[in-house]
């Protein structure tokens, strides 16, 4: 668990009991229209994803809390040797302004200091304006476009890429 005392945030591991809240959080037009599979998902299908990404040990889902009320959703994933990660992430929906940049704030700490990563990347469709802000001001270089990687049905768009090393981020902090 990473706790920045100070503002009362903290990450935590992703339990049972959080399913059904992240489910829905994952299913609101404000999530799924900024995702890259952006059907409906089903309780089943989400309860497969949970126990499978549970028994993964490249994978950590993790909780954001602000002042004991969860707020959003992270996971890393590492999907490279030397501790490199993917990371995905949403805000509920309901969630006051500036969730996300305090929510990757305590992410990265947890995934540089917890898991001891080397470098995290993130992939952002190019029309989701506050992720890629976000991405920025956490300190993340971006490091290419994929042109017409995605696409959602009707048209293709670009995929920003970004990464932020462990070192990186020590300076920032
Ligand atoms: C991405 C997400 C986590 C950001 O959380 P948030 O609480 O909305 O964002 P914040 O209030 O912390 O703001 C993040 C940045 O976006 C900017 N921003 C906020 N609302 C904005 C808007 N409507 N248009 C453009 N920029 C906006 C903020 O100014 C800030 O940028 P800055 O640091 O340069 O000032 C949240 O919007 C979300 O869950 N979106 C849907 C899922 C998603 O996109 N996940 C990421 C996939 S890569």
């Amino acid at each position: 668990m990473t706790r920045q005392s100070d503002n009362q945030w903290l990450v935590r591991r992703m339990t049972d009991d959080d399913i059904d809240q992240v489910l829905a959080w994952r299913n609101h037009e404000a999530v799924r229209s900024y995702m890259h599979t952006q059907h409906e998902i089903k309780r089943a299908e989400h309860t497969r994803w949970f126990e499978q990404a549970c028994a993964d040990p490249r994978r950590d889902l993790l909780i954001f809390e602000s002042q004991g009320v969860a707020l959003g959703y992270v996971n890393f994933h590492q999907t490279a040797q030397g501790r490199t990660a993917d990371w995905g992430f949403y805000a509920a929906p309901e969630a006051p302004k500036g969730t996300g940049r305090n929510m990757g704030q305590a992410a990265l700490h947890y995934g540089f200091t917890e898991l001891n990563l080397h470098k995290v990347c993130g992939q952002v469709l190019a029309y989701n304006e506050r992720s890629l802000r976000m991405h920025r001001s956490l300190g993340f270089q971006q490091e290419g476009v994929l042109r017409e990687q995605h696409f959602d049905g009707q048209s293709y768009h670009d995929t920003v890429c970004f990464g932020l090393l462990a070192a990186e981020w020590q300076l920032n902090t």
